[in-house]
């Protein structure tokens, strides 16, 4: 027997979806919930299109489509019959003629972490003063940039060797590294990807196993603790004294652990090479692995930078992490990580499985611009006019808000911490420099556990010293309410 289909099918000529579209979906929608019995027949496409006032051709592209999905049976000389046979889906219940809301996936465990947690922090909306890690875009050479991403996109084929990690950029980053930075590597070992964030990630993928210890510093990144947290991994707070994680009478055996030494995040301290060749032992005689985060090392401002724990370590042990995030902008979405020469291998495999591959025509313009000096030219030009803004910003907290905070200048880094003298509320504080118009976050909410010290996280480099001055007017008015 033909359905009739009023009340199932309902067209409407003024809407932009095409007739057949809309034949089509309602079809469909009333064949799955079984208003449309399975073992039925439809009107021939003659009457169908008589009844609804439509041409055949349009009901005709409707039954195709469908019967091309399993929704029907069509014999050629017979009405198309709903196809018998598929499992219905539940009929979705409605509640005052709204559908109810859709019921989610049930989220893992550290889905709903990352939902109720703070770190590593809330959006924070437009950046403004003095949201930290942030490089100045203003002052960033962009038709230098743009001139290399265009140069590089008309040579992006064909090529012949078509390896994810481009061996132009690996070759400038290494000699830039083993210059600069002090790390000892071969070109093949750097490998490339969307961020520091995503090589953290590759990082405790490859190295950790549900359940695995692995040590922060404390206070420290929240963006390494969700890393390591999404591995599975216990993740265990060490607290830090001026030199960096504090080694003695640990008895836990971490497989991996996490360090900041140019510039601890968030304190800004530097890890002394005494601490350095402490750690190093303890790995040594611990078996375990080491990252280097080294996210903002190319802003050194006092003294000589200390080498990284990479170039100090002769056992291949320590992953190596930068960025360029920090050092060129924030949205050029390119880190690295240097890896012990026997992990290549497994590295190359890990970063294709997890999809964690970086545009071929992206990276060949990043090796013209290192290649070319523009990038060597750009950290030393940025590092004059942070330094510079970094002095601004301690003169500016220490004229404004006279005793509320200890700050300690940092000797690099993009970002400073100003420590509150009495014990304050620093999460409620920030609250209310939001709602005056500046961001800070809390030092507080940098700990894995109890928080030892309150404070203002604030980042200087990408504000000009006139924003710092009003920023820094701002704090001053807040703290003295
Ligand atoms: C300590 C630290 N490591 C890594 C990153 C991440 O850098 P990327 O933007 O390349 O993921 C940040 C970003 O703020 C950071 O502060």
């Amino acid at each position: 027997m033909a359905r009739p289909l009023a009340g199932v099918i309902d067209l409407d000529g003024g809407k932009s979806t095409p007739l057949a579209r809309q034949l089509y979906e309602q079809l469909r929608s009333a064949i799955a919930d079984g208003r449309l019995p399975q073992g039925d027949r439809l009107p021939s496409s003659r009457m169908l299109a008589r009844q609804l006032d439509i041409s055949r051709n349009t009901v005709s592209a409707a039954i195709d489509q469908l019967a091309a999905e399993g929704y029907l049976d069509v014999a050629r000389g017979r009405r198309p019959a709903i196809a018998a046979g598929f499992v219905r889906l539940p009929v979705v219940p409605v509640a005052h003629g709204q559908p109810a809301a859709p019921a989610r996936p049930r989220l893992s465990r550290w889905a709903r972490r990352i939902g109720q947690s703070d770190w590593p922090f809330r959006y924070e909306g437009i950046p403004r003063p003095f949201a930290p890690g942030l490089a100045d875009a203003r002052e960033f050479p962009h038709d230098l940039w743009a001139r290399c991403l265009r140069r590089a996109a008309r040579n992006s084929h064909p090529r012949r060797r078509r390896g994810h990690n481009r061996l132009a950029l690996q070759e400038a980053l290494a000699r830039h590294l083993v210059e600069h930075r002090g790390v000892r590597t071969e070109p093949r070992q750097i490998i490339v990807t969307p961020s520091a964030q995503a090589t953290i990630e590759l990082i405790a993928r490859v190295t950790l196993d549900a359940g695995d210890i692995a040590w922060l510093e404390s206070p420290g990144y929240g963006g390494a603790r969700v890393a390591l947290e999404a591995a599975d991994a216990e993740v265990v707070g060490v607290p830090l004294d001026r030199s960096g994680l504090v080694l003695a009478k640990r008895k836990e055996r971490p497989r991996l652990i996490f360090v900041t030494p140019s510039h601890q995040y968030p304190t800004g301290r530097l890890m002394p090479i005494d601490r350095r060749l402490e750690l190093l032992r303890f790995a040594r005689i611990t078996g375990a692995a080491l990252i280097e985060d080294d996210y903002d090392g190319e802003f050194h401002y006092d003294g000589q930078p200390v080498a990284s724990l990479q170039g100090l370590d002769g056992t291949g042990r320590v992953f190596y992490v930068g960025t360029f995030s920090k050092a060129m902008l924030a949205d050029i979405r390119v880190g690295y990580t240097v890896v012990p020469e026997s992990l290549v291998e497994t590295f190359e495999i890990a970063q294709r499985h997890t999809g964690q591959l970086v545009s071929e025509t992206l990276q060949d313009a990043l090796a013209e611009f290192m290649d070319d000096g523009a990038y060597a030219a750009h950290i030393r030009r940025m590092t004059r006019l942070y330094r510079g803004r970094r002095d601004r910003m301690v003169q500016a907290l220490a004229a404004e808000t006279r005793d509320a905070f200890v700050v300690e200048p940092p000797a690099g880094g993009m970002q400073l911490v100003a420590r509150c003298r009495l014990r304050q509320d620093d999460r409620r504080l920030c609250t209310r420099l939001a709602e005056a118009g500046v961001t800070a976050r809390p030092l507080s909410s940098h700990y894995i556990g109890k928080a030892t010290e309150r404070g203002l996280f604030l980042g200087f480099a990408a504000w000009t010293e006139k924003e710092i001055d009003i920023g820094a007017r701002v704090i001053g008015r807040v703290c003295g309410r």
